[in-house]
């Protein structure tokens, strides 16, 4: 079977009624992304930070996969299909992906501050005084701006085995994930779906510059036959 690598960013859940980072003025949901996501925004204002995330993960607990979601889970029939998603959400795993990795972290998980391979999977809100089993206070499971990017090396050692790599619904502003596409293997087909494409079409890369429930349906027909 080939293998087939699908990076997907906030554009992907835009239609699930999930807001995208870049384009609310670089604003994330009222506020700056330094302010509730960098660890100098930890250390400013803890409670800012955990409530803005307590009320991501209430939302993410009132909206549902889309069609882009879905139709991802069918190229399973012909194709090994590995996500890897800047997403926090989990709306890949609940559409029936298989095979899906978090660069940039977890919103349903939370992690020691102590020991960071302490991960606890938490579904409800996050206050101070929640500690981990060394007494250390619990932080959302997010890669914050400034932080390393743990899942990294898996994500290249994966996209370095694509046949097709689909690119959907990403700003490609954001590094080291944007840099993906370079791992790929010299004339891999990618295609490239977001209404507002940050790269243009060439020999190997096709562009629909489309929403992701239209766009990605095309693309599955087509690598369906
Ligand atoms: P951005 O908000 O930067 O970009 C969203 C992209 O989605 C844009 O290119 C839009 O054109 C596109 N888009 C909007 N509606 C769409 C739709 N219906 N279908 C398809 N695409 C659509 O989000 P990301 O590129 O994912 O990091 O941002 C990368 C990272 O920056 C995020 O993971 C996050 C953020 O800071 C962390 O939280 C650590």
């Amino acid at each position: 079977m080939q293998n087939i690598v699908v990076l997907t960013g906030a554009g992907i859940s835009a239609e699930s009624g999930i807001n995208t980072f870049r384009d609310a003025n670089g604003l994330w949901e009222g506020h700056d992304v330094m302010e509730v996501a960098s660890p100098q925004g930890w250390r400013n204002n803890p409670e800012l930070v955990l409530d803005f995330y307590n009320q991501r993960r209430s939302q993410l607990h009132t909206v549902t996969p889309n069609k882009a979601h879905l139709d991802l889970v069918t190229l399973e029939e012909k194709f090994n299909v590995s996500i890897i998603t800047q997403n926090v959400d989990d709306l890949h795993e609940r559409a029936g992906s298989s095979n899906v990795i978090h660069l940039h972290g977890e919103l349903l998980k939370v992690r020691s501050q102590f020991d960071e391979q302490l991960v606890l999977d938490w579904k409800h809100d996050l206050v101070l005084g929640d500690h981990c089993e060394h007494n250390s206070q619990l932080r959302p499971h997010i890669v914050w701006f400034g932080e390393a990017v743990p899942m990294m090396d898996q994500a290249i050692k994966i996209t370095e085995r694509a046949d097709i790599l689909m690119i959907i619904g990403t700003s490609m502003q954001v590094y080291p994930a944007a840099g993906l596409i370079q791992y790929a293997k010299h004339q891999t087909p990618v295609y490239f779906i977001d209404p507002n494409p940050a790269i243009s079409p060439t020999e190997h890369l096709t562009v629909l510059s489309e929403k992701a429930t239209t766009g990605v349906a095309k693309v599955v027909d087509e690598l369906l036959g």
